[in-house]
């Protein structure tokens, strides 16, 4: 018999049991279920609606509970529709009739908001660990070897040298962003819905901001309506992994490129790659075209929270249930991808003259001498004329670029630009890819790589004060 039955008089057809149970994927939620129940359980002695025994009987009761579940004892009854009613009869259980007052001035609506509330908080900071861990192996390859280089593309075509040191840094950048809007997501959650009951509140004398602080939450909710109802922080959690996980799909497509025998510029270690079943030489890029692939369900979980979301009058609705798949999903598999791409970056061995050779093709140096030119005075569209001129020249006769330039009157002074690593070297404008403007940028870096250390200690570790 589940723990609402008393206006019943049947029990539940067995096709919606087996609809509605969310134990089966919400039991993950058991720790910051008990968490927000230990500061209910004080919120309501500081209401005078415990007494200090009641309290303590309660308080170890949920520490009995909670250690079922970390020793993988618990044992789920038949009528345990979710996490929430498993704790609360098995609480009841244990500590007799002062068990039937845990849920005094709460509902499932505003206990369920706030423990997946506290669960994201935490998974938030954990994810954009992950990624930090991420973006600084990146950066240390680059400094690593900070002679590499390879072509930058647009386009795909191969437009201008880059040191790998910035290229991988591109990424690492776009992954400060990722970490800054997780940190961002869990600033704005950061408020207690605890206290906002079924919709509308209560009658009896409970202050919602004393459980809040509890719980280490900034402060509680206004509107009771809008704290059980409001599933934004969910929503924009699964964007942030969606994005996140646009990222790491363009890092996984490119280390596919990047090991393919026609680029050739990467070999990854052989615990990150995978064999053939039947063709024996293979050596397979999985992990990357799985971090590729997984982004399709991170965008997918993202789509099909913000569907269920759309249509739902105020308050709580069952469809709010269905929020917690999705997100389990998104950070348990972005989880995944994070770690093994890490380590798929530290196996990786560049192969720097294979991506040298293809980035001192002399045509990458014909903007370099239409930059002379310009230093000259020439206006900038003439110059690219001029260079233009002498690189189709080049193509039509199938003579070599410097050699069209060298019998160019205009243009044979500059054929300094295509020495090896002339045009890295003068790339010297801010943020740019040479080794002259590079201290800049990893100076930049290391200090908001160190700011987002500082940030992610400031709200490390369980956020759960005193609980
Ligand atoms: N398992 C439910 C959920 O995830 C708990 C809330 C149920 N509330 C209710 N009124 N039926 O949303």
């Amino acid at each position: 018999m589940t723990l609402w039955h008393g206006r019943f008089e049947s029990s539940m057809a067995n096709s919606l049991w087996e609809l509605s149970e969310s134990y089966p994927f919400d039991h993950v939620l058991y720790h910051h279920d008990i968490v927000g129940s230990r500061a209910h359980v004080q919120g309501l002695l500081a209401a005078g609606l415990l007494t200090s025994d009641e309290v303590r009987v309660l308080l170890g009761a949920l520490d009995d509970v909670e250690s079922e579940f970390d020793r993988g004892v618990f044992v789920r009854a038949g009528s345990d529709e979710d996490i929430h009613m498993a704790i609360e009869r098995r609480v009841t259980e244990l500590a007799g009739s002062t068990g039937a007052k845990l849920h005094t001035a709460r509902s499932r609506n505003d206990q369920v908001a706030t423990t997946v509330r506290l669960w994201v908080r935490d998974a938030l900071v954990d994810v954009a660990e992950r990624v930090l861990a991420l973006a600084e192996t990146l950066f240390a390859i680059g400094e690593r070897d900070p002679d590499y280089y390879l072509p930058g593309y647009t386009h795909l075509q191969r437009a201008q040298p880059v040191l790998l040191a910035h290229h991988l840094g591109a990424h690492a950048w776009a992954l400060t962003r990722d970490i800054d809007r997780l940190l961002e997501t869990r600033r704005r959650l950061n408020v207690s819905p605890l206290g906002a009951g079924a919709v509308a509140g209560t009658s009896l004398p409970i202050d919602p901001g004393t459980t809040a602080a509890l719980m280490g939450f900034d402060r509680a909710f206004a509107n009771s309506m809008d704290a059980v109802s409001d599933r934004d922080f969910v929503a924009e959690t699964l964007f942030d992994i969606a994005l996140l996980g646009v990222h790491l799909s363009r890092m996984g497509e490119e280390l596919v490129l990047w090991t393919s025998a026609e680029f050739g510029f990467a070999t990854l270690g052989d615990a990150f790659t995978t064999g053939s079943s039947m063709l024996p030489q293979k050596k397979n890029s999985d992990v990357a075209e799985l971090a590729r692939a997984k982004t399709g369900r991170f965008i997918g979980n993202l789509t099909s929270l913000l569907v269920v979301l759309k249509g739902l009058p105020l308050a709580y609705n069952r469809d709010l249930q269905e929020d917690k798949e999705p997100l389990f999903d998104s950070v348990r598999n972005v989880t995944l991808v994070l770690d093994a791409l890490r380590g798929t970056y530290q196996s990786m061995s560049f192969n720097s003259e294979v991506a040298a050779r293809a980035a001192d093709d002399p045509y990458l140096a014909a903007i370099d001498i239409a930059e002379r030119l310009v230093e000259t005075g020439v206006p900038f569209r003439d110059a690219h004329e001029l260079v233009g001129a002498a690189v189709g020249e080049s193509i039509r006769t199938g003579r070599p670029f410097p050699d069209v330039v060298a019998e160019s009157p205009a243009l044979a002074q500059f054929g300094g630009v295509f020495a090896r690593h002339e045009t890295l070297q003068s790339r010297r404008s801010r943020g740019a890819s040479g080794p002259v403007a590079w201290p800049t940028q990893a100076e930049t870096w290391h200090r908001v790589a160190a700011d987002l250390h500082r940030r992610l200690r400031e709200v490390g570790g369980r956020a759960e004060g005193q609980l």
